[in-house]
């Protein structure tokens, strides 16, 4: 990468529902290196928001007109999770750098695409996993890191609970694919930080019993097998009337519980004598992505949310599937063999 001072910026998909889009912007902003210059989106209403929001933005309705007629360096892709691979692949293949929003994708197939794209052309490929530096995540793999508990041998995580998902994309599989692609994408980023071993298989068991207006599985499971023998079991639900601990981490030499209440519970020993004590989370800090990222690209700084590790997250929701439909056989997957 040559000598850059400031990375020009575009934002792709400025929606409303959580104000994502503005999000990326105030962040590039905030690094004092990175300006937003553009901001597509196929809806004219949030164009005008941008606007309004972001003086001076230049807006296009398509991310051909983009390409076409903008001079940029990085897009954000924030936009809905099927368009995540078909986006960047344009913006990686017009020699664009490309944060794109979690999931990465859908599929092994897309993420390997994108990543082989990103190698031809030379540019950054990164996706905002903003939830590795959750205060409570940091908080956990602190205690672990310190050999509170020991070698972790069992994870069971859970999200979710008993409602009928609202009638918007994220319930619609053929546009989020699916109920796990969406906060399951931040979990299995954490279990897999917290796991640092190759994965031996995934078992998936997928049910569709109640919320038949919509196309997401009303309950999904993945029971991941690393190398080392640990299992990890992680389960989303819209129709699970009892709760689950969000964490239930066991160790040879303790436990940690969470129920993502401000503090988690650590249980361990103390010569012998069994002992509890409850962790506060940590600050969140969010900013360290781009911090991240605008080092990355004016200083040659190691890049923290490599695509490779991301890929693994996308593996392990598409193998869950494909392995419920082969009614919960083991299934490697193909690059992680060992
Ligand atoms: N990391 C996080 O903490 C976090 C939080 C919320 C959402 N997200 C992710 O952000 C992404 C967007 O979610 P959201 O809640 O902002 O959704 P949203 O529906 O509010 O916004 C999506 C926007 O993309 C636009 N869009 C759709 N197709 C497009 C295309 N082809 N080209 C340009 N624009 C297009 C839509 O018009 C809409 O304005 C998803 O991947 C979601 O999972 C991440």
């Amino acid at each position: 990468m040559g000598r850059v001072t400031e990375v020009r910026c575009a934002v792709i998909g400025y929606g409303g529902a959580f104000n994502m889009g503005k999000h990326h912007a105030d962040m590039m902003e905030r690094t004092g290196v990175m300006k937003v210059v553009a901001v597509c989106d196929v809806d004219p209403k949030r164009l005008e928001a941008a606007k309004s929001e972001l003086p001076g933005v230049r807006t296009y309705l398509s991310v051909d007109e983009l390409l076409a007629k903008e001079d940029f360096d990085l897009a954000a892709i924030v936009t809905p999770h099927n368009t995540h691979a078909p986006l960047a692949l344009k913006c990686l293949k017009a020699g664009k750098h490309v944060i794109v929003e979690k999931p990465m994708c859908l599929t092994v197939k897309e993420a390997t695409a994108m990543i082989e794209a990103a190698k031809q052309k030379g540019v950054m490929l990164t996706v905002y996993h903003n939830r590795h530096w959750d205060g409570d995540f940091m908080a956990i793999r602190e205690v672990v890191e310190a050999g509170l508990i020991g070698e972790i041998f069992h994870v069971e995580m859970f999200g979710g609970g008993y409602h009928r998902p609202g009638p918007w994309w994220r319930s619609d599989k053929a546009i989020s694919g699916g109920l796990f692609y969406d906060w399951g994408a931040h979990y299995l980023w954490w279990l897999l930080q917290l796991i640092p071993h190759p994965i031996q298989s995934v078992v998936g068991a997928f049910h569709k019993l109640k919320w038949h207006d919509v196309t997401n599985e009303d309950h999904v499971q993945a029971i991941i097998r690393f190398a080392n023998g640990t299992i990890a079991d992680v389960q989303f639900s819209t129709i699970a009337a009892a709760g689950k601990p969000r964490w239930f981490i066991l160790g040879t030499e303790g436990a940690i519980v969470d129920r993502w209440e401000g503090k988690f519970s650590v249980h361990y020993f103390v010569n012998g004598i069994r002992a509890e004590t409850q962790v506060p989370y940590k600050e969140s800090r969010w900013f360290e992505f781009y911090r991240n990222v605008a080092n990355h690209l004016l200083h040659g700084e190691e890049l923290a949310i490599k695509p490779e590790q991301a890929r693994r997250v996308i593996a392990i929701m598409e193998y869950a599937e494909r392995s419920a439909k082969q009614g919960g056989k083991a299934l490697p997957i193909p690059y992680e063999q060992l």
